[in-house]
């Protein structure tokens, strides 16, 4: 029988001793892997009950009465598309939340909001106010003030939207809009400023009288300036006011995606309080459709401000159709000579009647008698 060497038996022994080793370390791994694997989950589970954001109330006014809806009929009867089913699971994940802090031991919000989606899906279909309500209504305050539950927010924004006579423009708007806002976690409240009378619009003096009523109810801090059948298609566009006015309606899908001119600051546009004081607010007087935007890019430049753009992949809106206006001829006669009156015709020779003042479930709805053009 041959003999095997003892040095062979000795290696023997190491490559089998080697062998269990390498059997160990491997468990071992595998030990290692699947906890991390379990850390990351536990976390991952841990972070969506902790940053889940439900808006919670806000705003303090007392209003008694339930008032009834302005926006006519419903049209349709129930939504269609995912909008809702992500307000419906935010609201819901969120119910475990602290609701009742009243802001006091709530860390600041991020700079960047967690929960943006980048490009975004419109909604263009109508939805009947009783299901606009029931879904986006119940995190909001009557008179549509939202707030994050789970930070502070930075300042406090008023949208201020002028209107008269688009009822489904509207809904469409308030449908996209409240998601968007909570996605960015805005201290926000929607005014939309209604001119009674079938006479022309006035666009800047509704927007005027948005302004000063918004602030007899809040200290906002920040004015967005909203036209209603505007929908923005990406929610990093913030609304929000950042160191000088802020033209955000920049692509808008007819034109193409493209600035029709560089001055341009009609659509929805933003500015601080302080600015909007500073150039005495808009004029009262542009009468019908035109101008009025153009005057405001004039008082921006005029005070030694400037008009400020995030990019088009970002500031980008969709239109809703509509019957074109007919174009104001007065208004390049006013706008050449509007520097004189910068200081005279504004915020400080507004005049106008509240007619009414409702808290509705998505916004403030201030019904305004603006008299005429023939008694400005
Ligand atoms: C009007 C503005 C308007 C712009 C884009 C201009 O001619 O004066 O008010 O925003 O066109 O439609």
């Amino acid at each position: 029988m041959p003999t095997i060497p003892a040095s062979k038996l000795g290696q023997n022994n190491v490559s089998a001793s080697q062998s269990s080793c390498c059997i160990r370390l491997h468990v071992f791994y595998k030990v290692v892997i699947a906890s991390v694997i379990i850390l990351v989950i536990l976390q991952y589970c841990f972070s969506a009950i902790t940053e889940s954001h439900k808006y919670e109330p806000w705003f303090s006014i007392s209003h008694p009465q339930n008032p009834p809806n302005a926006l006519g009929k419903p049209i349709a009867s129930s939504p269609t598309g995912s909008l809702f089913e992500r307000h419906e699971n935010e609201s819901q994940s969120s119910a475990s939340t602290n609701a009742t802090d009243s802001g006091g031991n709530l860390p600041k919000c991020p700079p960047v909001p967690p929960h943006l989606e980048g490009p975004i899906t419109v909604h263009k279909e109508d939805v009947s106010t009783e299901v606009l309500e029931r879904k986006l209504g119940q995190s909001l305050q009557p008179g549509g003030f939202g707030k994050p539950a789970n930070c502070l927010a930075k300042e406090s924004v008023a949208i201020i939207v002028p209107y008269r006579a688009r009822e489904t423009h509207l809904r469409v708007l308030l449908a996209n809009l409240h998601p968007l806002l909570r996605r960015q976690q805005l201290q926000y409240a929607i005014f939309v400023v209604e001119q009674a009378g079938n006479g022309p619009f006035n666009r800047a003096m509704l927007m005027n009288v948005g302004y000063k009523e918004a602030l007899r109810l809040n200290n906002f801090t920040c004015f967005i300036f909203h036209d209603v059948d505007l929908l923005p298609e990406d929610d990093r566009n913030i609304y929000s006011c950042p160191e000088q006015p802020r033209h955000m309606s920049v692509a808008v899908d007819v034109f193409s995606y493209k600035l029709p001119y560089a001055e341009i600051f009609g659509g929805v546009s933003a500015m601080r309080k302080e600015q909007f004081e500073l150039v005495n607010g808009f004029s009262n007087l542009f009468w019908g459709w035109g101008g009025e935007d153009d005057d405001m890019a004039n008082r921006i430049k005029f005070h030694k401000l400037h008009i400020s753009r995030y990019p088009t992949n970002i500031a980008r809106y969709k239109m809703l159709s509509h019957k074109k206006e007919k174009a104001n001829p007065t208004r390049y006669k006013f706008l050449y000579s509007g520097k004189r009156r910068f200081k005279t015709d504004g915020l400080n020779s507004l005049k106008y009647s509240l007619k009414k003042r409702e808290l509705k479930p998505l916004y403030t709805w201030l019904y305004v008698d603006i008299g005429s053009s023939k008694s400005s």
